[in-house]
Order: C-alpha cells, then structure tokens, then sequence
C-alpha cells in the first residue's frame, strides 16, 4: 500500500478540505435563490478561480452558463502589481446576469477590472462571489456579494491560490511560511513569463 501524500507547503493549514467544501455550500445555498431565474453567465476568473468554479456552480445545481477571463496582477511574486489580460471574455454578456468567480478578495482591483469591462459591454446585472476574503481594511473597490472564507492578512495557497504557480492542487487553505521559501521572482520577470 502506498504511504499518505505530504504534499504541503510550509505554513499553517487555515481552513482544512472539509471547511472549504462546507463554506462553498452555504455559499451555494445563499446565492442559489438569487440566482435560480436567471440564467446567469458565469464568470471564471482563471487561474485561480478554477477548482472554486468547479466546487461552487456544482454546488449550486441552477441553469447557468460558463466562461472564462484569464487577469492577474500578481504573476510571479508575492504582492500585487499592474493587471494583465492575458485572455479577456469572449461570452457576450450584453443583457445578461453575470456572476464573476475569483479566488480572493485582497485589495479589489482585479474584480473591479472585470466588472467594468462587463459593465462596458451591457451586462444587465453583475454580482461577485469569492472563495476568500482577506482581513484588512486597503480595500479600495466594491466588496463581493459574498465570501465563503475569511483569511488573515498574508500570502495564502490552496483550492487554486498559488505562489509562483505552485500548491494550486491542495484541497486546503495554507498561509505560506515566506522564510521558509525563496522570493518569487520578482513580478517584471513574470510580465514577460505571462504566468
Ligand atoms: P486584488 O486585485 O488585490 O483583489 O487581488 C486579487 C488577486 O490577486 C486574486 O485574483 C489572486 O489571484 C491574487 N492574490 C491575492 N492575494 C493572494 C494570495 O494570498 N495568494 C495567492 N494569490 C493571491
Ligand atoms: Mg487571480
């Protein structure tokens, strides 16, 4: 018999796989009469929103529709730097209900890119949803409709949240030990990777 995986990185586990799962189906059951008439168009902004997409629109069994942006504006590195579209929405969401899916709300600013361009092309209604809420007050965009979990202030991995591109396939929620690990290369090298 093969021995457990300890696959992990170092840090500590904020929210176990089973507190992950149980927060998206309450967030599921929040969203789910809002949503139920709808149609909506979801939203899925990649990479990060991967695994929380799949997780959450299975959850929440309505009629819905999928497409997919691919922003970031962390790249490489640690902390945030200038947005990159790397695929922008190719859906028309003109007079439709959209519901955009990230993994985490930090300071706000990719949501709100994604908004506004879905806003500029005559979305009828655009609400958000996040798997992750940070707990700080630099907020300086619109709050989601909804945040299954709440993490502290610093770098965290999991359920599609990576550092450099890896520990996105965790089931769990980790906050990264960063003198544990090397810097990420710094975020200009990453503009040119495109990561
Ligand atoms: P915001 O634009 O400042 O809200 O940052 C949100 C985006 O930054 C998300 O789409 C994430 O991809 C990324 N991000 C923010 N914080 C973290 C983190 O702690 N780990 C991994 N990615 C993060
Ligand atoms: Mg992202």
């Amino acid at each position: 018999m093969s021995s457990p995986s300890t696959y992990a990185p170092p840090g500590e586990m904020l929210h176990s796989a089973e507190a992950v799962q149980a927060a998206i189906a309450h967030q599921a059951e929040w969203l789910r009469p809002r949503l139920a008439n709808e149609n909506p168009l979801v939203v899925v902004l990649l990479q990060g929103a991967l695994y929380y997409a799949a997780w959450l629109t299975l959850a929440l069994a309505i009629p819905l529709e999928i497409a997919c942006v691919d922003v970031g504006r962390y790249g490489r590195g640690r902390s945030g730097g200038v947005l990159a579209w790397r695929q922008k929405l190719a859906a028309d969401v003109g007079g439709r209900s959209v519901l955009l899916l990230d993994d985490i709300f930090d300071e706000g600013a990719t949501l709100a890119a994604v908004r506004a361009a879905c806003i500029a092309a005559k979305a009828r209604e655009v609400r958000s949803a996040v798997l992750l809420r940070k707990r700080h007050d630099r907020a300086r965009a619109q709050e989601p409709d909804s945040a299954a979990l709440e993490v502290p202030d610093c770098f965290v991995v999991g359920c599609g949240l990576d550092d450099a591109g890896r520990w996105r396939n965790l089931p769990a929620i980790y906050a990264l030990d960063e003198r544990a690990l090397p810097r990420s290369l710094p975020d200009r090298v990453a503009e040119r990777i495109g990561t």
